[in-house]
């Protein structure tokens, strides 16, 4: 099971929807995945039709039960959503209060990584998406998770939220060990725009090392996903948005980036809003892409050749979300 924290102390920058687009990715091609909300606010909790004002049980439910040692299930936890093969951890409003009530509690900085211990057998992989805060949610989920995905929208007062985020990190790791390899992912990216290059060659020149080789364009088609609560990449899986969240993920995989069409296909005539490579901007480097750890695997969006059953998790709860899936427990 793969854990991949996505983060960044600013807000509005493109964590959600790149949780949830990778989701979406990861689901498509078979993969059984857990999406985690850490964000008192709910948004991906909203994305996929529950209501963080009232869910129950939760995220919250897993740090009570960590500090009182209530013996709610933690498989009771976890929600069915609407899309196939995605299960969801919500956050519950409550979450905003943990930091008062139990942050200075011993032992609440790796509550959801024991959690998640627990599920390791039920799914390929684990999506956090984090709060725009730095709090305990924000340390759980750096020590969890194996990979720190951190959207960056290309303006120039993200810049800021980045080096809040890198100084957080600096500091999270002075006391406890954080393994998570980080990877930059300009977003919302608008080729038209100054600010958006002058941005992307900045995070260029001063984080050139950490940064994803690519940018997700600023696409409509993402605020159209959101509102269907779909991730775009399963609703439009050739919106430019999407193809550049397959080329992202190809690149967290492998390590390296790929020219080829993301799904395996002909590239398209137009794949420049996929590959924003800078037209103003001098290149970025591909060739010092990391050294790729296994070999890539195709991308497919929606490819039901090979399904992996459902998790057994004994009893999921079937709540509120709109369309239940059918898992097998
Ligand atoms: N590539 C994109 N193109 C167009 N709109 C986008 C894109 N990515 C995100 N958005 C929109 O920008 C807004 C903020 O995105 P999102 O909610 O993913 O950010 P966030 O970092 O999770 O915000 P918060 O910190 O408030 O949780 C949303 O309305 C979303 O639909
Ligand atoms: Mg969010």
């Amino acid at each position: 099971m793969k854990v991949w924290t996505v983060a960044n102390q600013k807000g509005g920058v493109g964590k959600t929807t790149t949780t949830v687009s990778l989701a979406g990715l990861l689901a498509g091609r078979g993969d059984r995945v857990l999406v985690v909300d850490l964000d008192p606010h709910g948004s991906l909790t909203v994305y996929f039709g529950l209501d963080p004002d009232t869910v129950e049980p939760s995220v919250y439910t897993l740090f009570q039960r960590a500090a009182s040692g209530t013996r709610t299930p933690l498989a009771s936890c976890l929600r069915r959503t609407r899309s196939e093969r995605i299960a969801l951890l919500p956050a519950s409003s409550a979450l905003v209060s943990l930091d008062r009530q139990l942050g200075a509690q011993t032992g609440m900085g790796l509550v959801l990584g024991q959690a998640l211990m627990q599920w390791r057998a039920a799914f390929d992989h684990v999506l956090i998406d984090c709060p725009p805060t730095l709090g305990i949610l924000m340390v759980n989920a750096l020590a969890a998770c194996d990979r720190l995905i951190v959207p960056v929208q290309t303006e120039f007062l993200a810049l800021k939220g980045l080096e809040r985020l890198l100084h957080t990190l600096a500091m999270i790791r002075r006391s406890r060990p954080v393994r998570a390899d980080m990877l930059i992912v300009p977003t919302m990216y608008d080729r038209r725009t100054r600010a958006s290059q002058q941005c992307l060659q900045t995070l260029h020149e001063q984080h050139g090392d950490a940064l994803w080789p690519r940018a997700i364009p600023a696409d409509n088609k993402v605020r159209e996903a959101a509102q269907q609560g779909r991730p775009v990449t399963e609703l439009f899986p050739y919106a430019r948005a999407s193809l550049a969240y397959a080329h992202l993920l190809h690149y967290l995989e492998t390590g390296v980036d790929s020219d080829r069409h993301p799904y395996g296909e002909a590239l398209p005539t137009d794949l420049s809003a996929a590959a924003p490579l800078l037209p103003d901007v001098e290149p970025l480097a591909l060739d010092q892409a990391r050294p790729a750890t296994r070999p890539p695997e195709r991308l497919a969006v929606n490819e039901d050749s090979d399904p992996r059953p459902w998790p057994t998790l004994g009893s999921i709860p079937i709540t509120a979300a709109p369309h239940p899936l059918e898992i097998t427990a």
